[in-house]
C-alpha cells in the first residue's frame, strides 16, 4: 500500500498529539492528583440545616479528636456558607461540600479543587495548599441569575501561624458542649 509521505507526516503528529494528551492526563491524575469525583454520598438536601454534619453551627473549619483538619461548606443559591475559611499551608485537609437546592461547582486553580456539587450528595475533596495566600473561590456551574454573584474564599496562611478554631468536634461530625 503506498502512502504519500506528506500523508505519513500528518499521521506522526497526531500520534503525538494523541500522546501528549494522555501524557497530560496521566501526568495530572498520578502527580497531581487530579482525579474524577468517585466519592458517592448521599444527603438529604432539602433537610441539610436540620443534618448533624451540615447544621449552621457545624460548618466551617473544624478539627477533630485526632487533629484531622475538615472544612465543609454549604453551597446554595447564591452564596458559599461560610464565605470565608482559613487554612493552614502545608496541611491535608478535607473539604466536604453540599448544595442546599441545585447543581453548584467549584474550582480553584492550580489545585485539585475543582467539582461539581450536587444536589443529594456530598462532594468531598483532600487538597493541600502548598503556599499561603488568598484563593477566591467561584461558582462555575450556572445555577440562575445570581449564578455570577456565586463566590467564595480560602484564606491560606503559614501553618505556624494558624490557630485551630475554638470549636471541635467528635467523629462523625456531631458537635458537642
Ligand atoms: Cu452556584 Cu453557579
Amino acid at each position: 500500500m503506498h502512502i504519500d509521505p506528506l500523508e505519513k507526516k500528518w499521521g506522526y503528529v497526531i500520534l503525538a498529539i494523541v500522546g501528549l494528551l494522555t501524557a497530560i492526563i496521566v501526568i495530572d491524575a498520578l502527580v497531581h492528583h487530579i482525579n474524577p469525583p468517585s466519592h458517592v454520598e448521599t444527603i438529604d438536601s432539602a433537610r441539610l440545616h436540620l443534618s448533624e454534619e451540615f447544621a449552621e453551627d457545624n460548618l466551617g473549619v473544624q478539627v477533630d479528636d485526632k487533629g484531622n483538619i475538615m472544612v465543609r461548606i454549604v453551597a446554595g443559591r447564591y452564596g458559599f456558607y461560610p464565605k470565608q475559611v482559613t487554612v493552614p499551608s502545608g496541611t491535608p485537609l478535607t473539604f466536604r461540600w453540599a448544595s442546599m437546592d441545585v447543581l453548584h461547582g467549584i474550582h480553584l486553580p492550580m489545585t485539585n479543587m475543582n467539582t461539581m456539587i450536587l444536589p443529594g450528595y456530598v462532594a468531598e475533596l483532600k487538597t493541600d495548599f502548598p503556599k499561603p495566600g488568598n484563593y477566591p473561590l467561584l461558582c462555575n456551574e450556572y445555577c440562575g441569575m445570581g449564578h455570577d454573584h456565586m463566590w467564595a474564599n480560602i484564606t491560606v496562611v503559614a501553618k505556624e501561624h494558624w490557630a485551630a478554631p475554638v470549636k471541635t468536634t467528635s467523629k462523625g461530625g456531631r458537635s458537642h458542649e
